[in-house]
């Protein structure tokens, strides 16, 4: 039986655990980033030296490190993207703005374990030449930001932060700059726009590839609480080690959210790929099952902008055995290793790694009702595509669950849904607010048809049609 794998959260829900700087240390708290700072140029076959920051980004490429705020992108590769040439200040930014329905573990490390993010940052910082980090987080985690501003506080006190870092020469600022609340400023482009004072409207790419033309226009790298925590645990164990943990190209660990109809709702920290979808709703270690006399309905694999899962569905996925060979086995949805790259197979995606269960007493319109309302929401206007169509979609959900609906709802939802993505809108945020909608009607179309189609009956009986 697959068990948690605590590297983000070893200490964090420990009893006596308290998020001060003096815990920290006690618990080897900035032992990594001294190695970092310690580091010596090292000599290459070829004769070149490789720097101490260089030593930090190889190591990083090696450890596999995949982002965990949503898209899963290499994090070596996003920082080897950064112009070093330009002659201009480099930013780090952390995005804390942790807003996509379902997720709940950033919030976990900044109130638990704040300076594990610090020391993450600065060794981040380090390795690619920042003098002046952010620390995005959202509006709403008031207490987040008071904890993490103390911490700000502490490190400098210790000379951990501030000028000249623990002798070395080497300075840095951290700031936390609150957001108003809006899940648009989770998108880096918009967040980096909202971090200048000004509406988060995202920049379209290209050319505002952050790791050219960031903040200021300047080259910015933007990371989410949860990777930037990892490479600490890269520099203390070294790439190569921690590629080992996970599975091959999904390696590390995550920190799993999960909600909805099970037993035990909450994070579970798992290596990544070692435990199935199922194993986190039903064992004991994880969710612990549904709750009784129920019967699993729906799964949302990644936050509510994933495709859904419908119980039973089952997917080909490619898997290479021992001997080389490929092999296109077919597996249940509940049987999926929960990794970015089953799940993306599997035609969803593992997203921001929050799971939301649904069982059979879920009305699935409703649901959908729910998230296409959130998303209408939250469009920023820019693209007409994406504000047109998550408005259609949400007053269309509406009718649909106010009585008010039309059997050919479910065909007009998935119409506007597929004109919205690929290529329309500046950012991902068309595909976050279309995939709900597409995936939910394609898999549970009998229910909107019936509902659409009941409402029609009961409103020419009633003479409303
Ligand atoms: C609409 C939208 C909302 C997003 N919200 C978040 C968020 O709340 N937190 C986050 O870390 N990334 C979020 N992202 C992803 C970021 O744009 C960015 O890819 C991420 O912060 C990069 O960090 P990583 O490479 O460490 O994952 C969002 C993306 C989109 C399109
Ligand atoms: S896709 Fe939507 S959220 Fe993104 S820029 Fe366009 S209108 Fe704004």
């Amino acid at each position: 039986m697959p068990q948690e794998y605590k590297l983000i959260l070893k200490h964090a829900d420990e009893p006596g655990y308290t998020p001060d700087i003096e815990c920290y240390l006690r618990h080897g708290g900035y032992d990594a980033l001294k190695k970092a700072l310690a580091l010596q140029p090292k000599d290459l076959p070829d004769g070149r030296k490789l720097s101490g920051p260089e030593q930090i980004r190889q190591g990083v490429m090696a450890s596999g490190l995949r982002g965990r705020g949503g898209a899963g992108f290499s994090c070596g590769l996003k920082w080897s993207f950064v112009d070093r040439k330009s002659g201009k200040p480099i930013y780090l930014i952390c995005n804390a703005d942790e807003s996509e329905p379902g997720t709940f573990k950033d919030r976990q490390i900044i109130h638990k374990d704040p300076h594990q993010l610090l020391e993450g940052m600065i060794i981040s910082c380090f390795a690619n030449d920042v003098h002046l980090a952010y620390i995005y987080i959202r509006g709403e985690f008031v207490e987040g930001a008071k904890i993490l501003d103390r911490a700000i506080e502490e490190a400098k006190a210790k000379n951990i932060l501030g000028k000249n870092i623990l002798g070395i020469g080497y300075d840095l600022e951290i700031y936390i700059h609150r957001g108003a609340g809006a899940y648009i400023c989770g998108e880096e482009t918009g967040l980096i726009e909202s971090l200048e004072g000004k509406r988060p409207y995202p920049r379209i790419k290209p050319p505002y590839f952050p790791a050219v033309l960031g903040l200021w226009m300047c080259p910015t790298i933007v990371n989410n609480v949860e990777t930037l925590c990892n490479v600490k645990h890269i520099v203390a164990m070294g790439g190569t080690e921690f590629a080992k943990l996970g599975t091959p190209n999904n390696t590390g660990t995550r920190i799993v959210s999960l909600s909805g109809h099970v037993k035990k709702p909450g994070y579970y920290e798992i290596e990544v790929g070692k435990a199935t979808i199922g194993q986190l709703i039903f064992d004991a270690n994880f969710g612990g099952g549904l709750r009784p006399g129920r019967s699993l309905k729906a799964v949302i694999p990644g936050g509510s902008s994933a495709k859904v899962f419908k119980a039973g569905e089952k997917f080909k996925l490619k898997r290479r055995g021992p001997d080389g060979k490929e092999t296109l086995p077919e597996v249940d949805m509940l049987d999926l290793p929960y990794d970015f790259d089953s799940l993306i197979q599997a035609g969803s995606m593992s997203g921001s790694s929050a799971i939301i269960v649904m069982d059979d007493s879920t009305d699935i319109v409703e649901a959908l009702a729910n998230i296409a309302e959130f998303y209408a929401h939250e469009s920023c206007g820019q693209c007409t595509p994406c504000r047109e169509g998550s408005l259609w979609m949400s007053k269309a959900l509406h009718r649909l669950t106010h009585g008010e609906g039309r059997a050919q709802d479910a065909d007009y939802l998935v119409k506007i849904a597929d004109n919205i993505p690929g290529g329309r809108t500046i950012c991902a945020f068309g595909e976050a607010c279309a995939w709900p909608v597409q995936s939910f009607v394609a898999k549970f179309r009998d229910e909107f048809v019936a509902k659409g189609a009941a409402d029609e009956e009961r409103q020419a009986k009633e003479g409303k049609l």
